[in-house]
């Protein structure tokens, strides 16, 4: 295999070179507000916006800095057109739910566009046609069924059979008048905006619990601090509580891969093949200059296998279409994915009606979030939101009977069993430099990553969240949870959640009653 150009040793989100560097204080004592947010993201901001705009009191936390989470790593194409979604959407719902989830998410579209246009917020805002393509004639029935349910719901698209790359298609279908923008440029300036409406912000404030009755609700932080509120809004990617809304067994979580490249003529648009191996396709420009970001290799987090071959996977694609280019950014996301995908906006739970959940976006988390703020924001506001029927949390839509439900379940109980059984064998000795590899002492599985100073990190591999075996991820250096998605740094700290504790740690040279006879090796 060779490989024409060398991919960045560091995962980077393009994005990251356009966020403003915030640095709020954490909060270190008890406060009363109106609505507390909980998660500092798309949604969070956009809701905290809203809402202060209309006077409401608002306290926002973060677990870390705002923008810094799943909302950095986006490819943030602004559409409604979210892969082939709206047949199937006919098919298990019908014309209702269906027409109901195009227009929320282009309803957030005009929504965007609207607080660009009324703030002044540069961040290079612009509409796009967005293409879905095949390459074979499986998939090319699949968009011809795709356009039919277009028809159905009367979306402005059409059918045509060519996109302006050297990709051989069988056919495209394209949705007129998406958009397209700089996440982090839009998302810095709506924070100052929500902040200078009077919204209160913490970072490095982790919520942990929340008590709620009928008419109030208080989020509890890690340090004991109590936010007391009318509503809480959860809007930290992964539901930080799940009252007993079972979300654990109802959320899966996907990783994919980007590579950012530059560009000296770009023909508009945006493209997603939805076949495999599906690869997406969109421009932006960071400081003048123009870049392609080119994306795929989606995998369920922690079943990857060598998570480096992705990136090579998407160099090789990309060269095959642009021909050779320098690599000037990767990084990976995290995309959550409900059992009908279509995400869980509204009460958490029918027994705590002031707890509001957004979460579940799939890889749409510009509209969708959008549409959850507002959506929340009404709630709030106790004005009726159109979209209430279509996001409910509490419906039960398994896709579209509960057989894969118990089969999401059963993949997390599975790997709770499996990562247990599986006792490894490899030695600590044997590690290479920026290698890491997993080992059993005392029947216990843990994990050992060697840095390149030498230095060995051990970390107890059960998952904080509810106790699946984390595996290695050789591209982001982190462990990754199979279940619901949380990562840890090579040192065990959580990077992601839905785990809120660190993955317990321990010194290499003080591993206690070590017996690799026994034990299996290392
Ligand atoms: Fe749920 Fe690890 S067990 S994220």
């Amino acid at each position: 295999m060779s490989e024409h150009f060398d991919l960045p040793n560091e995962s980077k989100p393009i994005w990251k070179d356009t966020l403003k560097n915030f640095s709020h204080e954490p909060l270190n004592e008890d406060v009363k507000t109106e609505v507390a947010i909980v998660g500092g993201g798309i949604t969070g901001i956009t809701a905290a916006y809203l809402l202060s705009k209309s006077g409401t009191k608002v306290t926002l936390i973060d677990a870390d800095r705002i923008l810094s989470g799943t909302t950095l790593y986006t490819t943030a194409k602004v559409t409604a057109q979210h892969n082939l979604i709206y047949d199937e959407l006919i098919s298990h719902f019908g014309y209702q739910i269906a027409r109901g989830y195009y227009e929320a998410n282009s309803e957030a579209i005009k929504l965007i566009e609207s607080i660009i246009q009324d703030n002044q917020i540069d961040c290079a805002f612009s509409k796009q046609d967005a293409y879905l393509y095949s390459t074979t004639g499986e998939y090319a029935r699949k968009i011809e069924k795709e356009y039919q349910a277009y028809e159905g719901l009367n979306i402005n698209g059409k059918i045509t059979d060519q996109i302006p790359f050297n990709i051989d298609i069988e056919n495209a279908l394209y949705m007129k008048d998406q958009a397209q923008f700089n996440p982090t440029q839009y998302l810095s300036q709506l924070a100052d905006l929500a902040k200078n409406q009077g919204t209160k912000i913490y970072e490095q404030t982790t919520a942990v619990d929340v008590q709620s009755d009928e008419n109030h609700a208080t989020v509890i932080t890690r340090e004991g601090h109590k936010i007391e509120a009318k509503y809480v809004l959860s809007c930290s990617h992964f539901p930080f509580y799940e009252g007993r809304g079972l979300y654990s067994g109802r959320l899966r979580a996907d990783r994919s891969y980007v590579i950012a490249f530059p560009t000296d003529s770009y023909p508009g648009g945006y493209y997603l093949a939805v076949d495999q191996p599906s690869r997406s396709i969109r421009q932006t420009t960071i400081h003048h200059q123009d870049y392609i970001l080119f994306g795929g290799e989606s995998h369920k987090v922690g079943q990857g296998g060598n998570f480096q071959k992705h990136y090579h996977a998407l160099k090789r694609s990309a060269e095959q279409i642009f021909g050779k280019q320098p690599i000037m950014y990767r990084w990976s996301t995290q995309d959550l994915i409900t059992l009908d995908k279509i995400p869980y906006v509204g009460p958490i739970t029918k027994n705590e009606p002031r707890v509001l959940v957004a979460t579940g976006y799939r890889k749409w988390g510009m509209t969708n979030s959008t549409a959850a703020a507002k959506l929340m924001a009404d709630t709030v506001q106790g004005n009726i939101n159109p979209y209430q029927e279509v996001y409910q949390p509490s419906r039960f839509n398994a896709d579209p009977s509960l057989k894969k439900f118990f089969r999401e379940n059963f993949d997390v109980t599975k790997h709770l069993i499996k990562g247990k059984l599986a006792f490894p064998k490899n030695k600590i000795e044997d590690l290479g430099k920026d290698q890491a590899t997993t080992f059993v002492t005392n029947g216990h599985r843990k994990g050992a990553y060697k840095a390149n100073d030498g230095t060995v990190y051990i970390v107890d591999t059960t998952c904080t969240h509810v106790g699946c075996e984390v595996n290695w991820n050789d591209a982001e250096r982190t462990w990754d949870c199979p279940c619901h998605g949380s990562r840890f740094s090579y040192k065990g700290e959580v990077i992601e959640g839905p785990a809120e504790t660190d993955l317990k740690n321990y010194d290499y040279h003080l591993l206690d009653n070590f017996d690799p006879n026994k034990d299996g090796g290392y």
